[in-house]
Formats: structure tokens, C-alpha cells, sequence
């Protein structure tokens, strides 16, 4: 079976998650911008990997255009956030980008990331500027703020990494399964 792997990242970790899973299965490996339609008919099965930005998967718009190519073929997604793992976000993620239907062309995955303010572009920079403007103003004002957001707000000053070569395992059973 001939696997590619896609990966859309911006500062690594789903980088980190392509790499290992082209080691693992020696599958070919391209980043976002190198993918076309054209190539994707040289392969049996697929794996696009995406990082989240304010929920939304970033690469599903290729997904999406191309998903006739999938029928017939093995395909999986997996997006890479900084939040923790829970069954509730992860439904949340596949329904915010996914219609339905679409959904039955692949399965889905998510594999956690990390966050590492200093790696990104300006305008990723402003939009995070922004978010922890607004945490900080809810915390001074006695709101209530989550151990995520919590989280977040001190993955500012430090990065924080929670990529485990582990959490490819269930995605590797699924695509020998
Ligand atoms: C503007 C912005 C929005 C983000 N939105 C989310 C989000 O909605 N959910 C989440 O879990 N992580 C979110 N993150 C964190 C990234 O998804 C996380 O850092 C991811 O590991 C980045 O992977 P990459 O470096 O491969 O692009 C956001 C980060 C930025 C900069």
C-alpha cells in the first residue's frame, strides 16, 4: 500500500507527527503547498494533517476540494491544537470543518501539539496578543477562566510541547487495520 502524507504546519508540531508517521510506515511525505489533485492519484491511501487555528483545520479547503479522490481509498485526518485531547472538542473540531457527509470519506484523528508563541508570523502574533489581552482582562475582573485558558496564558512566556510519539498508535492501527 502507498501512503502519502500531507501536513500543513506553522511552527512544527504537526510536523513533528508527519515525520514520525512517514518513519513509521515509510510513506512518502510533502508539506501543503506542494500537493495537487494530480498526485494524489498516485497513491492507495492518505493522511492530511492540520494544525487549528481558532477551530477551524488548517489544509481543509484542499481536503474538502479533493474529497471524491478519497472514495475507494484509505484517508485520514488528524489536526493538531494545543488543547488536551477530550471526546466533546474533538467531535466539535470534525463538525465545525465537516459536513456529514464528508465525513464519511475519512476518519479522524486528533494528535495534540503544543504552542510556541516565539515561532509565529506577525499576524498569528497579533491575533494571540489580542486573546491574551482578553484573558488577562477577564481574570482582573474576577471571571471565571478555564485550566486550559489558564494554560494558554502561561504558554506565552514559555513553550510548551505535549507531542508523544505514542498518540500515533491508534492512527497506525487504523491504517493497517
Ligand atoms: C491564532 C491561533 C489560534 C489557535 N487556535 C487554536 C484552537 O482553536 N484550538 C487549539 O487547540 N489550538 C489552537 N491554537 C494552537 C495551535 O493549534 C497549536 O499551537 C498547534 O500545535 C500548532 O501546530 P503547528 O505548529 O504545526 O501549526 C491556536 C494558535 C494560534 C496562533
Amino acid at each position: 500500500m502507498k501512503t502519502l502524507i500531507v501536513y500543513w504546519s506553522k511552527t512544527g508540531f504537526v510536523k513533528k507527527y508527519a515525520e514520525w508517521l512517514a518513519d513509521e510506515l515509510e510513506a512518502d511525505i510533502i508539506t501543503g503547498a506542494e500537493i495537487t489533485t494530480v498526485k494524489l492519484k498516485e497513491y492507495d491511501s492518505y493522511i492530511f494533517g492540520g494544525s487549528l487555528y481558532a477551530g477551524g483545520i488548517n489544509g481543509a479547503n484542499f481536503i474538502k476540494k479533493n474529497i471524491k479522490e478519497f472514495q475507494n481509498k484509505k484517508t485520514i485526518i488528524f489536526a493538531t491544537g494545543a488543547s488536551a485531547a477530550k471526546t466533546n472538542i474533538i467531535e466539535e473540531i470534525k463538525n465545525k470543518n465537516f459536513t456529514a457527509a464528508e465525513q464519511e470519506s475519512f476518519e479522524f484523528f486528533y494528535l495534540r501539539g503544543g504552542f510556541n508563541y516565539n515561532k509565529l508570523g506577525f499576524k498569528d502574533k497579533i491575533l494571540m496578543s489580542i486573546m491574551k489581552w482578553k484573558l488577562n482582562r477577564k481574570n482582573k475582573k474576577g471571571e471565571e477562566i478555564t485550566e486550559e485558558e489558564k494554560g494558554m496564558l502561561a504558554a506565552y512566556d514559555n513553550p510548551v510541547d505535549f507531542t508523544n510519539r505514542n498518540n500515533i498508535k491508534e492512527l497506525l492501527a487504523y491504517l493497517k487495520s
